[in-house]
């Protein structure tokens, strides 16, 4: 499974990106304005850290204009991955992007038929947000299985699964189980997944024992 970060925050992702878990970054216009920087030179810095395929999202709402936004992010950099929303007009912008050739992330899924919807018109990723479900008392992981099932379906779709919203260690633990092509995850919720309380036990545990050799090793 691939791992994005889903932040804007340039310092976190050139700090996560040396531990060789960034596969690629997502970005959407509540993250970028949370860092308080300018859009531009922020993907740009990030396109730079990150090889992989970076989320930049259009704010227009009909297609010419869509199009317009996204033809300019994708000049960035090679790696800009043109998000638009799951909207009719969204998905006309993909179209046009995806056969042009431009990588595009169709975002704000939250049903298994708009996923289908974002295959045909030649997503390169469905982002799904599975804790705003889970937020609204629906199962998020239930539409992964479902878009998961659908997709494998019909070999001809071939649109990655990228599970966005993520909360917790465990949505990605399913998303993993479910065969999700890849999660998004925030800062902090990756830095989790190293965590177990027994790992921190064991390593005291043998940093004692070391300490009573009284040996070194450099
Ligand atoms: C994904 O691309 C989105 O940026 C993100 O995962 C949304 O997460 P949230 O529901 O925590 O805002």
């Amino acid at each position: 499974m691939k791992f994005f970060v889903d932040t804007a925050d340039v310092d976190e992702i050139r700090d996560l990106a040396a531990t060789g878990m960034v596969d690629g970054v997502t970005t959407n216009p509540s993250l970028v304005a949370k860092s308080g920087r300018d859009f531009m030179d922020v993907l740009k810095e990030i396109c730079d850290i990150v090889p992989g395929p970076v989320s930049a999202e259009v704010t227009a709402t009909e297609h010419e204009t869509m199009l317009a936004e996204g033809r300019k992010l994708a000049e960035v950099a090679p790696n800009v991955t043109i998000k638009v929303p799951m909207t009719w007009d969204g998905l006309k912008t993909c179209k046009v992007l995806s056969g042009a050739g431009t990588q595009v992330n169709v975002t704000l899924c939250f049903s298994a038929n708009q996923a289908l919807l974002a295959a045909k018109a030649g997503a390169t990723f469905i982002s799904p947000f599975v804790g705003r479900l889970d937020d609204i008392g629906h199962d998020g992981m239930e539409l992964i299985s479902e878009i998961r099932t659908i997709y494998d379906n019909y070999p001809a779709l071939v649109t990655q699964i990228l599970v966005a919203s993520i909360r917790t260690p465990m949505h990605l633990k399913q998303a993993a189980l479910i065969g999700a092509d890849v999660s998004t995850l925030p800062p902090d919720v990756l830095r989790k997944l190293a965590h177990h309380t027994l790992t921190d036990k064991g390593l005291a545990a043998f940093l004692a024992d070391w300490q009573k050799t009284g040996q070194n090793i450099l």
